[in-house]
């Protein structure tokens, strides 16, 4: 079907070139876009572009991943995030891309709908992907977590109404370039699995050579009031515990606390860190990266940890 006013499927010129850019259809709290020219370079730099398979274990709103494969520098993503909602977004928008397009273009931004969404986002994959885009495009901040209002207030009498995020042509015509890349068989996997069984499959499939992890896990303060799985001290531990053994090559950033550089400093002195060629002990970095909102930039120090031998020094200094 195609939908008045919007590109059908066959229109070759809405087809993402390499060197494209693609951004997310989801707002995402969090979200990682501002790291775009780190990884870029970090790549180049590593002799890893077009990189065969990047992982996104923590995917979100995947901004980071999005740009990297229509920019053509990986020739392929895998996509895992443990809340139902956002792996069903990423499902459909990737393997049923059509659909989501339908029931975007037929939603009815109103307060109701927004409430009956909240109170039931679905049973199965469509309705669930459907849910998870349109409480993500008109509730405060993208937050899907229950305490988020909506876009406006209860009472809607904000200058910024319900539907004020909720560009139908725009957002149709990211999901429709993700659709493409999809149908190119540039995403390799999308999957609704913790970090830990991610990883276990991922290893499985591919060699060490052949892929590079970007764990962007909940941040350490806050995490719980933005997303809806739990991520507290445990699992940052765990998750810390799982990367400095690891071999493969991987990136985490993570919001800047003395705790998380402590976390990854013991692991180093334990030994317990990886002992590839390509890949050694955890090394911690920290970049600036800038919020902006409405009313003013923001800034923001984003520490990076990972394994890999070289980063592109104009990015980072060391933590
Ligand atoms: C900081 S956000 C990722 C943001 C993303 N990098 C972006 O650019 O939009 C963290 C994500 O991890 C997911 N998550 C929380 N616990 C998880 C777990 N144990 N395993 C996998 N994903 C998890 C959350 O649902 C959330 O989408």
């Amino acid at each position: 079907m195609t939908l008045e006013g919007v590109p059908g499927e066959g229109d070759r010129s809405r087809r993402p070139s390499r060197n494209a850019d693609l951004h997310s259809p989801l707002r995402y709290p969090g979200g990682k876009r501002q790291l775009v020219p780190f990884f870029v370079d970090l790549l180049k730099l590593n002799g890893q572009s077009p990189l065969p398979v990047f992982v996104e274990p923590f995917a979100g709103g995947a901004a980071v991943s999005l740009h990297l494969l229509a920019a053509g520098l990986v020739d392929s993503v895998v996509l895992a995030d443990l809340d139902p909602l956002v792996y069903a977004f990423w499902h459909q928008a990737c393997f049923h891309t059509e659909q989501l397009v339908q029931d975007i273009a037929a939603a009815n931004v109103t307060l109701d709908e927004w409430h009956r969404l909240r109170a039931n986002p679905g049973r199965t994959l469509r309705e669930k992907a459907y849910a998870c885009l349109f409480l993500n495009r008109t509730s405060y901040s993208g937050i899907l977590q229950g305490r988020a209002g909506p876009i406006g207030g209860q009472k809607q009498q904000s200058a910024y109404k319900i539907d004020c995020r909720f560009y139908k042509d725009e957002i149709i015509h990211r999901l429709r370039q993700i659709g493409h890349l999809a149908a190119d068989g540039r995403v390799a996997a999308v999957r609704p699995t913790s970090v830990e069984v991610t990883v276990e499959w991922v290893e499985s499939k591919f060699a060490n050579s052949e892929r590079l992890y970007y764990f962007d896990p909940p941040f350490w303060e806050k995490g719980e009031r933005l997303y809806r799985k739990a991520f507290g001290r445990t699992q940052h531990e765990s998750l810390a515990a799982l990367l400095t053994a690891m071999d493969a090559p991987w990136v985490l950033s993570y919001d800047h606390h003395e705790e998380i550089v402590e976390l990854y400093r013991a692991s180093v002195q334990d030994g317990s860190q990886g002992t590839s060629d390509s890949a050694g002990g955890p090394r911690l970095h920290k970049t600036d990266l800038i919020y902006c909102n409405r009313h003013k930039g923001r800034g923001a120090t984003e520490l990076i940890i990972t394994n890999l031998a070289q980063l592109p020094s104009e990015h980072v200094s060391t933590a």
